[in-house]
C-alpha cells in the first residue's frame, strides 16, 4: 500500500501583473491584471513506505510547490493527494502528526530558545513519551553531533548547526514521512555527510519514507534509488536512478594503468597513440591514461582492445557514468528527444 499518492496534481498561481513605475502601480490598484502561472501540471505518482525518493529539476521547475501541496500547506488547483489515507490539506492537523518537514532555506525553530528547550517543546507538543524522548535525544545527539549545540540558542548557530538542529526537531516525533526541501543547501562537505548519514539511519532503522528535493547530486547518489524529475511543472521521469544513468550516460570513461611512461625511454609515447573509433583521450599522465568513448557507437571492450594493441596495459577500469553529466543532458531535453519517459 502506498503511503503517498498524487493523481493529476496541478497548481496554478494567479500573479498580479503590474506595469512599471508609479502609474503602473496606481493602475494595478484600480484595475488589477492577473496572469496565471502553472507551477505543477498534471503530476501523478505513488510512493511506497520506506522509499527515499529524490525529486529534482532546475530552479522554478515546481519542486517546492509539489512539496507544499503534499504537506498540506498549499491546496492543489486540481487533482488529488492521499497521504496515509488522508487529504493533507483538509486534514492538516491529523496529517501533521505523521509527517516532518524541513525547508533548507528557513528555520522553523524558536529563534531565541536554546536547542534543548526547542526540542523539549516539540516533544511536548507531539506528546513523545519521556522515556522515548530521552532515547531519541541521545541517538540524535550522537549521529548529528549535537552535544555542544544543545545549550546554544538557534539565533547564534551557523547554517550547518542550524540545519542539524532543524533535522533533530523535525524527527523527534518519529514521523512516518519526512519531506526535505534542499536540506544540504549551502553546507560544507562534512556537514552534508553527517546529514546524509542521519537520513540513511532513520530510513534504515525506522522505515521512514523520505522525499528529498536537492540540487546536490551527491545527495541523490548517496541516498536515493528512485528519482523523479520535474521540468516546467511536468513530471518527465520517474524511475530508478540506475536506469537514467544507464540510458543517458552516453559517454563512459576507461582508465588504463600502463607499463610504460612518456617521460622514460619506454615503448609508446601517449602522443602518438591513436584513439580508437568514437573515443578520445581525455587525460594522460605518468602511467595513467583516460579514454572517453561514446557507448552508443562503440563498446568498452573494443576501446580496451584497441588501446592494448598499442601499449602495454597493466590494469584498467571502467568508471561509473557521472550523474551530473547525465542530469545536465536530461535538463537540456534529452528525455523529450528520446521520446520515452518511464511513467
Ligand atoms: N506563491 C507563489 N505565487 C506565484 N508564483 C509562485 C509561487 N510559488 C511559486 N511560484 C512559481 O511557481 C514556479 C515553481 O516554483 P517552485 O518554488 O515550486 O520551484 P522549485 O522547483 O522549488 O525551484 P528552486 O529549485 O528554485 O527551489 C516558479 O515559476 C515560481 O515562480
Ligand atoms: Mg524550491
Amino acid at each position: 500500500m502506498p503511503v503517498i499518492t498524487a493523481d493529476n496534481l496541478t497548481k496554478v498561481f494567479r500573479v498580479q501583473q503590474k506595469e512599471p513605475g508609479v502609474l503602473g502601480a496606481v493602475k494595478a490598484l484600480f484595475k488589477p491584471h492577473h496572469k496565471e502561472k502553472t507551477a505543477v501540471h498534471d503530476v501523478s505518482f505513488s510512493i511506497e513506505p520506506g522509499e527515499i525518493v529524490g525529486y529534482i529539476g532546475v530552479n522554478g521547475a515546481g519542486k517546492s510547490t509539489t512539496i507544499k501541496m503534499l504537506t498540506g500547506i498549499l491546496q492543489p488547483t486540481a487533482g488529488q493527494i492521499r497521504v496515509l489515507g488522508r487529504d493533507p490539506h483538509r486534514e492538516r492537523v491529523a496529517n501533521a502528526q505523521k509527517i516532518g518537514v524541513v525547508f533548507g532555506q528557513r528555520t522553523q525553530l524558536w529563534w531565541d530558545l536554546a536547542l534543548i528547550e526547542s526540542l523539549n517543546m516539540v516533544a511536548r507538543i507531539y506528546e513523545v513519551p519521556p522515556a522515548r524522548y530521552k532515547e531519541l535525544l541521545a541517538q540524535f545527539a550522537e549521529t548529528l553531533d549535537l552535544g555542544e549545540l544543545l545549550s546554544v540558542p538557534i539565533r547564534s548557530m551557523s547554517l550547518g548547526q542550524k540545519m542539524r538542529a532543524e533535522l533533530a526537531a523535525t524527527l523527534i516525533h518519529e514521523p512516518e514521512i519526512v519531506y526535505l526541501d534542499e536540506p544540504t543547501i549551502g553546507l560544507d562537505l562534512l556537514v552534508k555527510e553527517r546529514i546524509r548519514a542521519f537520513i540513511k539511519e532513520q530510513n534504515r532503522e525506522k522505515g521512514t519514507t523520505i522525499i528529498l528535493t536537492t540540487h546536490d547530486l551527491g545527495d541523490i547518489e548517496e541516498l536515493c534509488q528512485r528519482v523523479m524529475i520535474i521540468d516546467s511543472g511536468k513530471l518527465i521521469y520517474d524511475g530508478p536512478l540506475a536506469v537514467i544513468k544507464d540510458r543517458f550516460g552516453k559517454y563512459r570513461e576507461i582508465s588504463f594503468e600502463t607499463a610504460g611512461s612518456t617521460s622514460s625511454r619506454q615503448t609508446v609515447s601517449y602522443n602518438t597513440l591513436t584513439p580508437p573509433a568514437a573515443s578520445e583521450i581525455v587525460n594522460h599522465e605518468d602511467r595513467r591514461l583516460v579514454v572517453r568513448f561514446d557507448r552508443t557507437q562503440t563498446s568498452a571492450s573494443k576501446v580496451a582492445a584497441a588501446i592494448m594493441n598499442q601499449i602495454e596495459v597493466l590494469d584498467f577500469s571502467l568508471a561509473e557514468p557521472d550523474l551530473s553529466m547525465v542530469v545536465k543532458q536530461i535538463y537540456q531535453g534529452a528525455l523529450q528527444e528520446d521520446g520515452a519517459s518511464e511513467r
